[in-house]
């Protein structure tokens, strides 16, 4: 049925004829459109090429708007009001005084901040009754932009398709430079070129931050964070998962570092906030910031994914979360410790699983295989084509098959080294700081210990060593039961017995894991600090497995990395070539993006629909009083009682909490408006469904969903539950359906 429904799609997308010519850039042939049902959804679209790809499709779907009101170079469109929030999440203007929105877990680490024992605002929430009362937060920005240039005939000037990968590595990066030394870039802005479509085409990005960002208000995590680690990636979800912040601007509303003089920023467009929400069926767009997808991988890369690096992960990691959830359970300060992390690494630990089982129930490999017989077969029929895209299969599975043990390995050094056993992270830290010392330069080395320093203060302050040794021990045996006998550890070369007494003894002595004796040696003079770090047991280990990994694993990886990027980027040109009318997308690359699609429910297993939106009623029924998870503080269980809901009920009398579309979103699109056919906001991107978090790899229409948080349900929160009036009447409230 999938297959089906994916043929269809393909069938009646629009198609767009449009063509690619890597010396000139992007040439459009011309457009043709279906004006029939669509059930787009697949792609991250550039924000500055709507125009010309996608605004029929857009409007055929019910988009009101047009493509110049969502990107303009001229004057203030849509896209004035998105932001990079700390360049890893997006974020949105929603009033004239600079008023940010994002989710809950983009603003956690804030809100954890300024968090004590005594004032919990991730357990309380946190609201600025006044402008006097918002938090400053030191290292955060949000960056707008500003504009965009196709800048690919400059930086691929000169790069021809016989090259190596260090060849076009060096004329790119001399075009880049040349391209840079041309560009007046002001404080505060900041030039970024990027890569697009494999490296076929690149883009320039006019930025501009602003420094001063604070925080306005955040639910509790009842809120926030509700049904946390078990509902995470699923549907039917019931999280209010947002946060308010505020920008701040100097005198001429000009960027500048946080002052208390500063004043609330006027943006140059900021959202209208919609009343009346979406049904099943109408029109959805997401704005913002996708990090990575890798949509064209050949089969072969995709097999490997499925059968060799996600099961790899996921194992490392349900190794690491088991012990930590056994301890955390046992003790509920440990608990509080660990819960940041623990949802850290099981977020990512889920999204594998649910990946790898969906891509093998969509039969991701298969389709994959198919495309590429048909590539094949229409390059076989053209000289033409043969001359640059002969071969390329065939390359692509030598490459991926000399490349799988590296991958893996390095997949496994990552997970044990570099991130789940935290005494080697330290021992990684303490190593770069080592190297200062040893190349020679005492200033470096101290300016290096004074960044170091409190980095491992904030290590500490959430460490457990039980937990840690125990983590460790599990990972280290795993490593050398797993991994290829000459990529272990000198150390570890014993077979068939449990590294356990090794490792408790090296973790025993080892001054990496005590906060007080490493704080000791790292206050002692350089020489000393150095001289003892260096016998530490811990940190033996960690330089030889370090030695090993860089030389036999990392290195050859790298090589065969670069020919097999140089691979995919003509078989990107080939795939825009061959399939002339197709229209492609480039994959994600932390660029801003517009995808769209439309609300839609799905069906997850044999005869069960999930319908596309949940209700406050849903919240209550998940309640389970005192749990960590399900648990609801007793004002909002008054509101519910008393359905005070105020203006943002439905028209069901029901306050709607989440929805689903067919919106293409990825990691980094957490805070990304969702925004209504007449370019109001109507919610807030948050995550994807279970059954279709494979779409970073192969999206399918039928089954892959963005979840987003009704922005009724926010101002609800806002205003019954926080009583914070004010920020509501800052917004401009529509109702475009009346
Ligand atoms: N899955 C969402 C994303 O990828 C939300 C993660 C935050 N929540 C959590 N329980 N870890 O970022
Ligand atoms: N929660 C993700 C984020 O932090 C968005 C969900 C996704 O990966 O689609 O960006």
């Amino acid at each position: 049925m999938y297959y089906r429904q994916f043929e269809i799609y393909m069938l009646l997308k629009t198609i767009n004829f449009y063509k690619m010519n890597t010396i000139k850039g992007f040439l459009i042939f011309g457009l043709l459109t279906f004006s029939t049902v669509c059930f787009a959804g697949e792609g991250m679209w550039l924000p500055q090429l709507l125009k010309a790809l996608n605004e029929d499709e857009m409007q055929t779907m019910g988009m009101k708007l047009t493509a110049e009101q969502i990107y303009s170079v001229n004057q203030g469109s849509l896209k004035d009001a998105i932001v990079h929030f700390g360049g890893f999440c997006t974020g949105e203007v929603i009033s004239n005084e600079g008023l940010v929105l994002t989710n809950h877990h983009c603003g956690y680490g804030q809100i954890q901040s300024h968090s004590s024992l005594d004032n919990n605002y991730l357990k309380k929430g946190f609201w600025a009754m006044k402008k006097e009362d918002e938090l400053e937060n030191p290292g955060l920005f949000v960056r707008f932009i500003e504009r965009i240039d196709d800048v690919s005939d400059i930086i691929l000037k000169g790069v021809t398709d016989d090259m190596t990968p260090e060849e076009v590595q060096s004329v790119v990066d001399k075009n880049l430079a040349a391209y840079r030394s041309t560009i007046e870039v002001g404080a505060f802005q900041e030039l970024i070129v990027r890569p697009f479509y494999n490296g076929n085409q690149y883009f320039a990005f006019m930025t501009v931050s602003y420094p001063d960002v604070r925080l306005v208000g955040a639910p509790p995590e009842s809120i926030g964070k509700f049904g946390a680690d078990t509902d995470n990636w699923v549907f039917p979800r019931h999280t209010g998962d947002f946060s308010l912040f505020r920008i701040y601007a100097g005198p001429n509303n000009e960027p500048a570092e946080y002052s208390p003089e500063n004043k609330p920023f006027v943006p140059k467009y900021s959202l209208p906030v919609s009343l009346d929400g979406v049904e099943e069926g109408d029109f959805t767009m997401i704005f913002g910031f996708p990090g990575r997808t890798t949509q064209y991988l050949p089969s072969v890369a995709v097999e490997q994914v499925v059968d060799v690096l996600d099961p790899a992960k996921i194992e490392i990691r349900d190794v690491a979360l088991k012990i930590m959830d056994k301890y955390m359970r046992a003790d509920e300060k440990v608990r509080i410790q660990y819960a940041s992390k623990f949802a850290r690494i099981a977020n990512y630990w889920k999204k594998w699983i649910g990946e790898k089982s969906g891509l093998e129930r969509s039969n991701a490999v298969d389709k994959k295989r198919m495309l590429e017989e048909e590539f094949e077969a229409k390059v076989k029929a053209d000289p033409a084509l043969w001359g640059q895209y002969g071969h390329l299969m065939k390359k692509f599975n030598e490459h991926y098959s000399q490349i799988e043990k590296y991958a893996y390995t390095r997949d496994y050094y990552n997970e044990v080294v570099g991130r789940n056993v935290e005494v080697l992270s330290t021992a990684s830290v303490i190593g770069r700081l080592i190297s200062q010392y040893e190349s020679g330069d005492e200033a470096s080395y101290n300016a290096f210990k004074d960044r170091v320093v409190p980095y491992l203060e904030r290590v500490f302050k959430n460490y457990n060593k039980d937990i840690d040794r125990e983590v460790f021990v599990a990972l280290a045996d795993l490593y050398r039961d797993n991994v290829e006998e000459q990529f272990i550890p000198t150390a570890f070369n014993v077979k068939g017995k449990s590294l356990e007494g090794y490792i408790t003894d090296i973790y025993d002595r080892s001054a990496l894991k005590d906060k007080d004796q490493l704080m000791a040696i790292l206050g002692e003079s350089p020489e000393e600090a150095v001289k003892k770090l260096k016998d530490d047991p811990v940190f033996i280990l960690y330089r030889d497995w370090k030695e090993i990994y860089d030389e036999k694993v990392s290195a050859p990886y790298n090589k065969t990395k670069a020919e097999i990027d140089l691979l995919q980027k003509r078989y990107m040109r080939g795939l825009i070539d061959v399939f002339p009318e197709r229209t492609f997308w480039p994959d994600a690359n932390s660029t801003m993006r517009v995808t769209y699609g439309k609300v839609n429910g799905y069906e997850p297993r044999d005869a069960v629909y999930y319908m596309p939106v949940t209700y406050l009623d849903g919240v209550v029924e998940k309640y389970v009083p005192g749990d960590y998870e399900f648990d609801l503080d007793q004002k909002l269980i008054d509101l519910y009682e008393k359905k005070d809901y105020g203006q943002y009920a439905d028209n069901s009398g029901r306050v709607p909490v989440c929805f689903i579309g067919s919106n293409h979103t990825t990691g980094g699109n957490s805070g990304s408006p969702a925004i209504d056919a007449s370019g109001n906001l109507i919610g807030l991107n948050f995550d994807r469904v279970w059954e279709g978090t494979m779409s970073d790899i192969y999206y399918d229409p039928s089954i892959c969903r963005n979840i987003m948080v009704d922005i009724r349900y926010v101002l609800f929160v806002i205003d019954k539950y926080a009583g914070a009036a004010h920020l509501i009447n800052e917004m401009n409230l529509v109702h475009p359906k009346k």
